[in-house]
């Protein structure tokens, strides 16, 4: 039977979200990848468990993570049983909706009726009783914003989620719905975006819609799936994302990275006695902008090392130059 570490809470740092009362840890672990159909549900338990052992809090999965489709949520759901269902108090769990997840009509974008089935069948795969975060995963350019807004609303006054997220907005669109969903008295929680050194959008305008709304923010993609790390430094891993051919992180995408800069950073990470994974979070961290920052794995001793990126001191405004000379204006 699995007991949680009694020291968790001391291995971690807890940041408030925008301007609610809910705080969430500085990492939290996605299940986009390594949680699906083929993989080792052994494996699975421990990277879950060893996240909460350091203190990790929040779980972010999405309706169409696996693959296949939805059984990201089936092995969550069986973790919970097994594993930390003592424990539910003390978790955020957070799905999505957006995406393609069934045929016909109905089975993506932003309805009130794609949205309100989609948590349903979300919360069946899981096993639980409500999620405590129920994101938008992108924005429906058809759907009218009211009506998207009034279903994740309805989502939380049915009972279903105690918050609601949007991911993948653009300014104006969150500008709009965090206002529609204030005056239905739903505050938008949290905005979740990418964000990694290579990719930089949110720092051109939406920042700042967060701070003025007082919306909480969380990153994915925090190592640009494995890029800024050292595991591509001398081509392809077979048991890396891009050797494993994932669809999102292709070989021809790895090929074409700027392998030259990323050695570059990991030089100045060996330098200040840490990994450039670990650099790359505290640079997602740096200046306090972030909720939270969302990290994926493929194993528990990534969680293990990654957390432990949060007892380094913050980049200095030397080393964050530095980074900023390598990386010019590369974009991936
Ligand atoms: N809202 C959205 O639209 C959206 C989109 C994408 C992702 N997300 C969320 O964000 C989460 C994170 O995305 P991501 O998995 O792409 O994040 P990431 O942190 O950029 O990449 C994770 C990958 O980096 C490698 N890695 C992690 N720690 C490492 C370490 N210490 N040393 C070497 N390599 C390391 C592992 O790759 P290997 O597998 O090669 O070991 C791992 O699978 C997802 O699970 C999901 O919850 C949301």
């Amino acid at each position: 039977m699995y007991i949680a570490d009694k020291e968790r809470y001391k291995k971690m740092k807890y940041n408030r979200c925008g301007r609610s009362g809910l705080k969430l840890s500085a990492l939290s672990l996605g299940l986009w990848h390594n949680f699906g159909s083929s993989d080792s549900f052994d494996n699975m338990t421990d990277m879950v468990t060893t996240a909460f052992d350091l203190g990790i809090t929040h779980f972010d999965i999405a309706n169409n993570y696996g693959p296949y489709p939805g059984s990201a949520e089936e092995n969550f759901g069986k973790i919970m049983t097994r594993s930390l269902a003592p424990y539910r108090d003390e978790l955020i769990i957070s799905s999505k909706a957006g995406y393609w997840m069934w045929d016909g009509p109905y089975g993506e974008w932003g309805s009130r009726k794609y949205l309100v089935s989609s948590c349903d069948q979300s919360l069946k795969r899981t096993g639980l009783e409500y999620f405590d975060i129920f994101y938008h995963h992108r924005p429906d350019p058809e759907t009218p914003l009211e009506e998207t807004a009034a279903a994740l609303d309805y989502i939380v006054k049915s009972g279903r989620a105690l918050y609601v997220g949007i991911s993948n907005y653009g300014e104006e669109a969150t500008l709009k719905i965090s206002k529609l969903l204030r005056d239905m008295g739903t505050p938008l929680l949290i905005h979740q975006q990418r964000y990694n050194m290579f990719e930089r959008g949110i720092e051109n305008g939406l920042q700042k819609v967060w701070e003025s709304e007082g919306i909480g923010s969380i990153a994915f993609c925090p190592l640009a799936q494995g890029l800024l790390t050292n595991r591509y430094l001398n081509g392809i891993p077979a048991d890396s994302r891009a050797g494993k051919s994932s669809v999102f992180l292709t070989a021809d995408r790895v090929n074409n990275a700027p392998i030259a800069k990323i050695a570059a950073l990991n030089e100045i990470a060996v330098d200040r006695g840490m990994s450039l994974a670990q650099m790359a979070l505290l640079w997602d961290l740096r200046g306090g902008k972030m909720t939270s920052v969302i990290i994926g794995a493929s194993k528990p001793q990534q969680i293990t090392e990654n957390v432990a990126a949060l007892d380094a001191p913050e980049l200095t405004p030397e080393e964050l130059d530095k980074i900023e000379e390598i990386l010019g204006n590369e974009k991936l």
